[in-house]
């Protein structure tokens, strides 16, 4: 569901580990249509530059090329369409386990004008031939994915010798436990903050795909991480220099109150003042994080982890 995900840590059972890729395809299927406008996806600038960002943080600068990518769990293409029109990448396979995102990213791309190969695969079992690709990236992917080591020997498998893993946008545990503050204080102010703006109450469900969507949200986060364990199942599938770092903290205090007062209300009802204001101010956040806060202070604290790692050869 979000890029901005919550509980659990241990592997699930088999049984369990069907129905989580049940859950997420089904969720993500309901949800795939308001995607974009719920998450503020952004497909000028703003949105480049965000991929861009995260990308140097983990490989430095000026950014490699790589001439094949394989994304997983692309969702509506956020990473591969950006990185296909930066020219970062020269050719994209995009693969998802819901079928409706992967329609949502071929229209994406439709309209961007990108060339862009797509199938729907679930992490665990890619339908590519070994040393297919010479970089294998995700974002807001890997807490959804019951058996990790499993992945993490599937991605290894399909790529080149020499090939890189970059994985952004995970979940950590610490700061997922931090974040209750600001979601809590969100509750809270809510009910005045919508007589202030004159909002309705939000109808639930109403912008992910219906009520019975609503009810599985809550089932499809199954990974909140410790930068160690993140690390265990990328090492145990063959990975060498496994690089785990830590990002934004200001920027999901701020975002997630806003975000918990905006998903109170109906959406026709928050003005847009106010919506320029929750996304300008959470990209001036951002910016502070990674100027004061980044490389500064230990991975674990921040909200989102993102690691990169590569394959012998
Ligand atoms: C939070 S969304 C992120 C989408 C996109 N990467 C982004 O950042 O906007 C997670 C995506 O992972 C997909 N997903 C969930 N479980 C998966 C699995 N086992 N294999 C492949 N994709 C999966 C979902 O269908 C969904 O599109």
């Amino acid at each position: 569901m979000s890029p901005f995900p919550t509980t659990g840590s241990a592997a699930a059972e088999p049984d369990t580990a069907e129905r989580i890729r049940d859950v997420n395809t089904r969720y993500h299927d309901g949800a795939a249509a308001q995607y974009d406008a719920k998450w503020g996806i952004d497909w000028g600038e703003v949105g480049a530059d965000q991929v861009r960002q995260k990308l140097e943080k983990l490989l430095g600068t000026p950014l490699p090329h790589f001439d094949a990518a394989l994304e997983i769990g692309a969702g509506t293409g956020y990473f591969s369409l950006h990185m296909l029109k930066a020219g970062i990448v020269g050719a994209a396979t995009a693969t998802d386990i819901s079928p409706g995102m992967i329609d949502a990213l071929r229209g994406n791309a439709e309209r961007l004008g990108l060339q862009v190969e797509t199938a729907v695969a679930d992490a665990e079992r890619l339908p590519f031939d070994d040393a297919s690709f010479d970089l294998v990236l995700g974002h807001a992917v890997l807490h959804h994915i019951p058996d990790l080591e499993q992945a993490f020997r599937e991605f290894h498998r399909v790529l080149r010798p020499g090939g890189v893993i970059l994985f952004a946008g995970e979940p950590s545990r610490t700061g997922d436990k931090i974040a209750i503050v600001p979601k809590k204080a969100a509750d809270y102010a809510a009910p005045l903050w919508r007589r202030v703006i004159r909002a309705r109450p939000a109808q639930h469900g109403h912008d992910d795909g219906g009520a019975e969507n609503h009810a599985l949200e809550s089932q499809v986060d199954v990974h909140a991480f410790v930068p160690t364990e993140l690390r265990a199942p990328i090492a145990a599938a063959g990975f060498e220099t496994v690089d785990v770092q830590g990002e934004e903290l200001a920027a999901n205090w701020f975002g997630w109150f806003n975000r918990g007062m905006e998903s109170s209300a109906r959406d026709e009802d928050v003005p847009w003042g106010w919506k320029m204001y929750a996304f300008k101010g959470y990209l001036f956040f951002q910016k502070l994080d990674r100027r004061l806060l980044e490389g500064r202070l230990p991975a674990s604290i921040f909200y989102n982890l993102m690691v990169t790692a590569r394959k012998a050869g």
